[in-house]
């Protein structure tokens, strides 16, 4: 097919858009390219789709397709089959492979009736995520700030801890990709919390807190949630938000963070972008409580390697314990 992946992504991108909105049962999707547009049908097969290089993503095997060019077959948050392809190249095909399951996350999550957890880190090959004093650009190239955009658009929301709120003052907007940037959310009691930068563009941030003296700008969304400890239960969190819409969730560090979402059993996938170097210190991307054999690690269901540009990025779905 002689289309650009950015075209793809488009229809990825508008995909999932009409699948959150969706109140039929979700049998099949056509992606037709006509031009420069991508229409999308559900649940139907129209003659014009046949005249345009189409995608069809169906979780169910489908025969009826004569006419069609390419069908694939979702099978979990991770894994798509390709049934039939005709003119993709190899480009084509796992760039659809990488981010058709992410386009279905609001089935998923509906299914579930939960939110749907990725969590992100780009590490060295010694698992650090930063120097000891803080500093993480760049660890990840080109193509893996793409991809966490791309994903970024395609999740709910984004989360952060208020570490990595302090250290990097990210923006945790869409702006190498094209689509909707997602809410922020953001956990921690530090007073020396500055939201400014997230709330350019009028962006919706949620902040989950167990200091009520904390004195925020009256545009962050505040969530008291006090704790005897100091840790807030991730699943908590994820209750939280899944009764505010927000059904799709990328977590994007820092250690403690996804540490702790990790410890709650509170990760559904998790992908991290490989460089090749070592830093020999630093911080480690998961700090877990010590166990005593191998076989009591955190292990995947499914996991695979892609390359990223020079790196690689391990992508695996956490089973649940
Ligand atoms: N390479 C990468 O992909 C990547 C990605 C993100 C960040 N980073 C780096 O990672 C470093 C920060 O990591 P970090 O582990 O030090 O910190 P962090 O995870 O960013 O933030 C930890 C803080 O967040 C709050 N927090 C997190 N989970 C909580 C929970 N369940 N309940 C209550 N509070 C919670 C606490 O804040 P309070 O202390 O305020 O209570 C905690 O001290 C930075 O250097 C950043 O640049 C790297």
């Amino acid at each position: 097919m002689s289309l650009s992946l950015n075209h793809i992504w488009t229809g990825i991108e508008e995909l999932q858009k009409l699948l959150k909105s969706l109140e039929q049962p979700f049998e099949f999707a056509v992606l037709s390219f006509q031009g420069n547009e991508v229409v999308i049908n559900i649940n139907e097969i129209t003659d014009t789709a046949k005249c345009f290089p189409s995608i069809v993503i169906s979780p169910n095997p489908m025969e009826n397709l004569n006419g069609l060019h390419s069908r694939f077959e979702p099978d979990s948050l991770t894994e798509v089959h390709m049934r039939k392809c005709s003119n993709v190249t190899e480009e084509q095909i796992s760039f659809l492979k990488q981010y058709i399951p992410y386009a279905l996350l609001p089935l998923y999550a509906n299914k579930e009736k939960r939110t749907i957890t990725i969590s992100h880190f780009a590490q060295s090959l010694d698992g650090k995520i930063a120097t000891a004093g803080g500093d993480s650009k760049w660890i990840g190239n080109r193509e893996n700030l793409v991809h966490a955009h791309r994903m970024r658009a395609l999740c709910d929301a984004i989360l952060i801890g208020s570490n990595t709120l302090i250290h990097d003052n990210p923006a945790l907007t869409v702006r190498n990709v094209t689509g909707n940037d997602p809410i922020k959310v953001v956990i921690g009691k530090s007073n020396e919390l500055n939201f400014d930068k997230l709330l350019e563009n009028n962006a919706r941030v949620i902040y989950f807190t167990d200091n009520k003296n904390n004195c925020l700008t009256s545009n962050v969304e505040t969530i008291d949630a006090s704790t005897s400890n100091g840790v807030i239960d991730s699943r908590k969190i994820l209750k939280t938000l899944y009764t505010k819409g927000i059904h799709s969730l990328y977590i994007e560090g820092g250690s403690k963070t996804a540490s702790n979402f990790l410890v709650n059993n509170a990760i559904d996938v998790i992908q991290l972008h490989i460089a090749p170097m070592i830093m020999g210190s630093g911080i480690v991307n998961f700090s877990l409580p010590e166990i005593s054999a191998i076989n009591e690690s955190i292990s995947f269901k499914k996991f695979n390697f892609t390359p990223m540009g020079e790196h690689v990025m391990f992508t695996g779905e956490v089973k649940r314990r």
